[in-house]
């Protein structure tokens, strides 16, 4: 339901420590809008490669952001809304989960003029009702005044081997790296934020978790 001051739910943590099928389950059963930020970060890193844009010249990067033509848009599939960033009217599903992307999108996440940009179109999403939104930077940053708070985690084992579970071969260990050390909104844990390990736990147990978590905050009139 939309309530006057939409609900934020912030989901944070490391690469592959299960923040967007927990974040997806979440927003299901609340039947809030799940944002995929990282998406986001991604298409631009498409966009920078298409358009031959060196990812190592935040300049460059800061400029081809701040002119691109996008629009936010609300779509539901299989009984979830989400909402995405399309560019020139397309939505590059595909392109950025290759590991063409995958490799330079922290590069290009690094960039503040990107991260200005990034926060004020993530903040624009609230238009579409309450929010489920999944990133590195949501809590701390973002949406710094909302009171739900997660961050996600799993051993580098555990996590390396969740992706490779699902074909794709990163170095986990050096994107994290990066993401926590850059200047700019780093990874980091929010204030306030409840921590779920999850190294030995299931996709099922850590949205129950959650959900428990975040019913348990809700005001009884929009529970
Ligand atoms: O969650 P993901 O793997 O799709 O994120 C892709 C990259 O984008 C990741 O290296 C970190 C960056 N990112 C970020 O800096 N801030 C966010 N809110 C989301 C993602």
């Amino acid at each position: 339901m939309k309530t006057k001051h939409p609900i934020v739910i912030a989901i944070d943590g490391t690469s592959a420590s299960g923040k967007s099928t927990n974040a997806k389950l979440v927003a299901k059963a609340l039947g809030y809008v799940y944002v995929d930020t990282g998406a986001m970060y991604r298409t631009l890193a498409w966009y920078c490669l298409l358009k031959h844009v060196d990812i190592h010249d935040a300049k460059a990067v800061g400029a081809l952001c701040r002119k691109w033509k996008t629009k936010l848009e609300c779509q539901e599939k299989d009984g979830l809304r989400a909402a995405w960033l399309f560019v020139d009217g397309y939505f590059p599903e595909k392109e950025i989960r290759m590991p063409e992307t995958a490799a330079a999108v922290s590069h290009v996440a690094a960039v503040p003029a990107v991260r200005k940009w990034m926060k004020q179109t993530q903040r624009d999403c609230i238009q579409f009702g309450n929010l489920v939104m999944e990133g590195r930077d949501i809590g701390t940053n973002v949406f710094p005044e909302t009171d739900y708070k997660f961050y996600l985690d799993a051993s580098l084992a555990e996590r390396s081997a969740r992706r490779a579970a699902d074909g794709v071969n990163e170095n986990l260990a050096a994107r994290d790296q990066r993401d926590s050390q850059r200047a700019v909104a780093p990874l980091m844990i929010a204030l306030g934020a409840k921590v779920i390990n999850n190294s030995a736990m299931t996709s099922e147990q850590t949205s129950s978790l959650l959900l428990e978590e975040i019913r348990r905050m809700l005001p009884a009139s929009v529970k």
